[in-house]
């Protein structure tokens, strides 16, 4: 069986822990969006491994760990994030990139970073990774593939098109330095160093080789940051939807079995955009505290707030979920009282919506339709089974399956890979 692994909300919702748990099981492991935005957070074997770009499965050792062609590469980052794994110890030779990957050069950052510090208006709230820059040069046919990096041909073709255009941009609308054509060979040069050891060039065998293998799809992010479906503008550059699996990967939808969409009891997101079910009073702040929310990648403070079945519902539809892994059950464990929101109400004229309203523009006029559920007030983490929760957990998830209408496949309840309930 094929799996892909999917956000369902918006991002952080524990997809690490899942393709982890998952990867057990699997022989290729393919990251197929996103780059190093992503933070992504394993805890196994008593430690804590953060992996931006990286498949969550290389702590095993013995798995081919793909970063697909659909994914944005910041080669320093990369070479930080290997080099750390190796001083731990695991064995990264499964470890492959596509030499059809986006190269993020210095250029996106900066861009990225002067768009979120001097925007005025419709800030972002980006992690400033030159993730929007990198995808916004790779569809403008103006982008460096890792493979360019090993064809002097190529690049010097390219840069003799890509940098004066650039140049111009940068200096006139950015007022950023210029970059020489004599710089950006020389970054290549170090770039095809970094890549060297995993650039896969013979991708298209190890493909066809690995079809008959069981295969996991690892996606960053989530559905509601996916540039066509999420809150637009306020996403991600990227397809995080199981779609994207297909596109980033360079395999067709047939190979795919299931879509584990990966969401919290709860709702986080970082950055900006609309949040119905955000939750700024003291709630809001036991989520965080409880839950740790902090970002991995940036160390903001995640906003939080109750689940929503609106946005979820939506997430099932576009994201192609057959089934649900819910994360951080366990944060709930000492609330009295769970809501979950059912429907949006428009304040100006009673409108309600059970389907997730695509214009972001009239999200600051709806407000949640709730319903709420007892709590079960006593500690989850160490319960192994299904049955043995608590009646009021089971009633709390039994009503969510009834809203989603798919399956909870998997109950974590904790951080750690044995803190998991698998479902039949
Ligand atoms: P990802 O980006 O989706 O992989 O998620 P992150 O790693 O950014 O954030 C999820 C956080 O929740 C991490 O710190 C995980 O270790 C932690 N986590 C995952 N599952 C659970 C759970 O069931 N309970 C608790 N308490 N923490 C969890
Ligand atoms: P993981 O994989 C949560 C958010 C940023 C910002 C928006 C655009 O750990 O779930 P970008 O830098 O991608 O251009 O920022 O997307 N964002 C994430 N939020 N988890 C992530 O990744 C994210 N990656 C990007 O905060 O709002
Ligand atoms: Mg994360």
């Amino acid at each position: 069986m094929n799996k892909v692994v999917v956000g369902a909300q918006w991002g952080d919702e524990g997809k690490a822990k899942i393709t982890d748990l998952l990867a057990a099981d699997a022989e290729v492991i393919i990251r197929y969006q996103g780059g190093c935005n992503a933070g992504h957070t394993v805890v196994a074997n008593n430690k804590t491994y953060k992996f931006h770009l990286i498949p969550s499965g290389i702590l095993y050792g013995n798995k081919t760990c793909f970063i697909g062609a659909g994914t944005v590469i910041l080669p320093e980052s990369f070479e930080k994030e290997v080099n750390e794994l190796i001083e731990e110890g695991i064995d990264v030779s499964g470890l492959k990139v596509s030499p059809l990957a986006s190269i993020t050069m210095p250029y996106h950052t900066e861009v990225d970073g002067y768009s979120e510090d001097n925007a005025k208006k419709g800030k972002i709230g980006t992690t400033k990774k030159g993730i929007g820059p990198t995808y916004t040069d790779k569809v403008a046919r103006f982008g460096l593939k890792i493979e360019d990096l090993y064809s002097p041909e190529a690049l010097n073709e390219k840069l003799d098109v890509i940098l004066p255009l650039k140049n111009k941009t940068l200096e006139k609308v950015y007022g950023l330095q210029p970059y020489s054509k004599e710089c950006v060979l020389a970054l290549c040069e170090k770039y095809a160093e970094i890549f060297r050891p995993y650039v896969c060039f013979d991708w298209q065998e190890m493909l066809e080789n690995s079809r008959k293998k069981q295969i996991l799809f690892e996606g960053a992010q989530g559905v509601m940051l996916d540039v066509d479906y999420g809150t637009y503008p306020f996403v991600t550059s990227s397809n995080p939807i199981g779609g994207g699996a297909c596109t980033g990967s360079g395999y067709g939808p047939k190979m795919i079995d299931e879509v584990i969409g990966v969401a919290k009891a709860y709702v986080t997101r970082v950055g900006e955009g609309p949040f119905v079910t955000e939750l700024t009073d003291e709630t809001g702040d036991k989520i965080r505290e409880i839950g740790h929310e902090f970002g991995v990648t940036t160390g903001r403070p995640r906003r939080c707030g109750w689940f929503d079945a609106v946005t979820m519902r939506y997430a099932v539809l576009v994201g192609g979920l057959t089934s649900v892994a819910l994360t951080k059950i366990d944060v709930f464990d000492s609330f009295d009282e769970i809501k979950v929101c059912t429907a949006y109400k428009d304040t100006r004229d009673g409108k309600i919506y059970k389907s997730y309203p695509t214009n972001v523009y009239i999200h600051k006029y709806l407000e949640p339709v709730y319903e709420t559920h007892k709590g079960w007030g006593e500690d989850i983490t160490g319960i192994r089974e299904y049955n043995k929760l608590p009646e009021n957990a089971k009633k709390y998830l039994a009503r969510l399956e009834e809203l989603l209408e798919v399956p909870i496949s998997i109950v974590s309840v904790g951080p750690d890979r044995e803190q998991t309930i698998f479902r039949g």
